[in-house]
């Protein structure tokens, strides 16, 4: 089934060119990056997960993901090697707010394949598309203070700290922190 809820105000790509790499739809071909960064510590995908490094809850993961592509307000795109056709994490691209003119965006990428410019590469490619798209006019992201590798790619692709939201997110019955952080396309 496919509704295409989001995609009605945002064009999506089937697939995204970017410098070495591009994005295509996240599918049961991308489960070894799944059961990989489950099995990181520093990464959100074990919680995600549930079970880290089960095959089950990883294959669950994707089918969430392939389900989220197909109504279309959450677009999870593979990040993948553009030479060697290797899938090496994800980038998410939330429609929800695009009525209002906002995109969200997330990454991972597999603890093998980091420090590679895969993240910034594929945000940077991400960024180009939707400023070709009229109704966004503002792109932003979510980064708990303590992962600096998440806001230094979001700095080197052009984003702006904006300041702290409190309480943010509750994890394991703990509040956390996030900070703020927008790439404002000016469509005047
Ligand atoms: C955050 C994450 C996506 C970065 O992916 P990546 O592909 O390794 O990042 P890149 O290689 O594109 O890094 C680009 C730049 O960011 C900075 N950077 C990335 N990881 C860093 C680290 N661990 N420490 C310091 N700087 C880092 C560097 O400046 C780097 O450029 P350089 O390698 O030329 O110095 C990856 O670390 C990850 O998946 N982390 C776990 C999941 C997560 O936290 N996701 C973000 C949720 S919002």
């Amino acid at each position: 089934m496919s509704i295409d809820a989001g995609c009605t105000l945002v064009q999506r790509r089937e697939r995204i060119d970017g410098d070495g790499v591009y994005l295509r739809k996240f599918s049961s071909q991308d489960i070894d990056a799944v059961l990989d960064t489950a099995n990181d510590t520093e990464s959100m995908l074990g919680f995600f997960t549930q079970n880290r490094g089960d095959y089950e809850q990883a294959l669950h993961y994707v089918r969430v993901a392939e389900r989220a592509w197909d109504y279309g307000w959450m677009l999870p795109y593979a990040i993948v090697d553009a030479e060697t056709d290797q899938s090496v994490g994800m980038h998410q691209v939330n429609l929800t707010q695009v009525a209002f003119g906002r995109v969200t965006v997330g990454a991972w990428v597999a603890p093998s394949f980091r420090r590679k410019g895969y993240s910034l590469r594929s945000l940077n490619a991400v960024v180009d598309w939707l400023r070709t798209e009229k109704s966004v006019f503002r792109v932003d992201a979510f980064v708990h203070e303590s992962n600096g590798a998440s806001y230094r790619v979001l700095e080197k692709a052009g984003f702006e700290r904006e300041g702290v939201l409190r309480n943010w997110e509750v994890i394991d019955g703990k509040s956390r922190d996030m900070l703020s952080y927008a790439y404002l396309i000016d469509r005047s």
